[in-house]
């Protein structure tokens, strides 16, 4: 996993250029949105349009062919508190296509929870020191805790315990249910050989082996076939999120009609994706996801669309790449990415010290989401500045910045598991 931050970046508000948001109440014909319905029959589905041709590209449907089958379930979990389940799909429906591991702890009580969703970066074993979880065979970036020539080993499980407080989750009487991103696509510039997107096509048909697929050496993140418009590796992970809600859809100890899709970082970028794609998902938790997420990508402020297509090549579509150094004519900028959520709940939320994802970038663009809510009728952030440090704000739209580096802390936690509670229900 590159963490590339070159020097050179802008962390001087002074220096934020003047910019204009693109128009998030206004047709492409010139017409104001100025109903819900309007938003929802029109606005919604041009936006939506921008950013698959221009962001992360088209993505297929559900394979007609996926299946799945539970490989495990120990009801006496956790000691006692939990039900582990595990589930492979297999994308394809068979075992030569990617399948994606699925682990879910269910709480005791309600019999049919409440879902939190989200990827894991280093394999479900990492969540948690739980020997009963199977230990991931895929493959791993190297300098990842445990990982021995791009595997994991028994040294990696539990590495990532800090992020994943699996006891207070399931305590609180949510499900969560996680899965190893690279299960979908490996996170590298040529990890799509490996992935979905070398065998599905956005269209939906399978997609056959070309002689250039061999080429290692590959740097533009997609196979030489690509259209500008096909998925990039967000979309597929996205994509994998609303696969994993089909399988929920079945499970009869989950409430699949409170599904949270929860994200860090890059997978925050992939949680805000996800849940503009499929509105089953019932809200949307982006942590410290920045540029390409949350943050206001006209503020070149931190990372810029620049870093984004030289670091990972692989994370977007063909026609990302046209912004690099020119965010200002991207036709759709974070806010509208977030009003995608509308008017489902949204949380946005920053840490301080993580400027390269510019926090206030953040949480200006929820800001600017609102808006969308207002049409609604739902109430937003009830705050027109950016909050103090450790002060969650808002109610359908929510925003905190907390103390601390780029991370997900048990605070940021307790602040979701509160967020679900009060906009989905006990
Ligand atoms: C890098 C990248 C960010 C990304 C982050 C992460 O820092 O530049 O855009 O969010 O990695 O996923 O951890």
């Amino acid at each position: 996993m590159c963490e590339a931050q070159p020097a050179g970046a802008n962390y001087d508000e002074a220096q934020v250029p003047a910019y204009t948001l693109p128009e998030l109440l206004k047709c492409e014909d010139g017409t104001p949105v100025t109903t819900a319905d309007a938003w929802t029959t029109r606005r919604r589905g041009e936006i939506l349009e921008q950013f698959r041709s221009q962001v992360f590209g088209r993505s297929p449907g559900r394979p007609a062919g996926m299946k799945w089958q539970v490989t495990s379930n120990d009801s006496d979990a956790l000691d006692g508190k939990a039900t582990r389940r595990e589930v492979t799909i297999d994308l394809l429906g068979d075992d030569t296509g990617p399948q994606m591991h699925v682990m879910i702890y269910l709480p005791k009580q309600p019999a049919r929870a409440p879902v939190i969703l989200g990827y894991n970066f280093m394999g479900n074993h990492t969540i948690h020191k739980d020997p009963g979880i199977t230990l991931s065979q895929a493959w791993m970036p190297a300098k990842a805790p445990g990982v021995v020539d791009n595997r994991a080993t028994e040294a990696s499980r539990g590495s990532r315990i800090s992020r994943w407080p699996v006891e207070k989750i399931v305590a609180d009487g949510f499900a969560l249910a996680t899965v190893y991103y690279g299960d979908v696509e490996p996170d590298h510039a040529t990890g799509w050989r490996d992935g979905i997107r070398a065998r599905l096509l956005p269209s939906g048909k399978l997609r056959a082996p070309q002689a250039s697929d061999a080429d290692t050496k590959s740097t533009t993140g997609a196979p030489a076939d690509a259209a500008p418009d096909d998925w990039g590796a967000i979309g597929a992970w996205a994509w994998g999120l609303s696969r994993v809600l089909d399988y929920l859809e079945t499970d009869a100890n989950v409430d699949a009609g409170r599904v949270i899709v929860f994200g860090h970082s890059r997978l925050g970028k992939t949680a805000l994706w996800a849940g503009a794609e499929d509105t089953r998902f019932a809200a949307v938790i982006s942590n410290n996801s920045g540029e390409g997420g949350a943050s206001l990508a006209r503020r070149c402020y931190g990372e810029r669309t620049a870093n984004l297509n030289k670091s990972f090549p692989h994370w977007f579509c063909g026609n990302y790449k046209q912004y690099s150094d020119h965010e200002e004519r991207l036709p759709v900028d974070a806010h509208m990415l977030i009003a995608l959520s509308a008017p489902r709940p949204v949380y946005v939320a920053s840490a301080v010290e993580d400027r390269w994802a510019d926090p206030r970038g953040e949480f200006l663009a929820a800001l600017a989401a609102e808006p969308v809510y207002r049409l609604f009728k739902l109430p937003g952030l009830g705050v027109t500045e950016w909050p103090s440090v450790d002060t969650p704000v808002g109610q359908q739209v929510r925003y905190h910045v907390r103390t601390g580096k780029h991370d997900v802390l048990e605070y940021d936690w307790e602040q979701y598991l509160a967020f679900g509670h009060s906009t989905l229900g006990r």
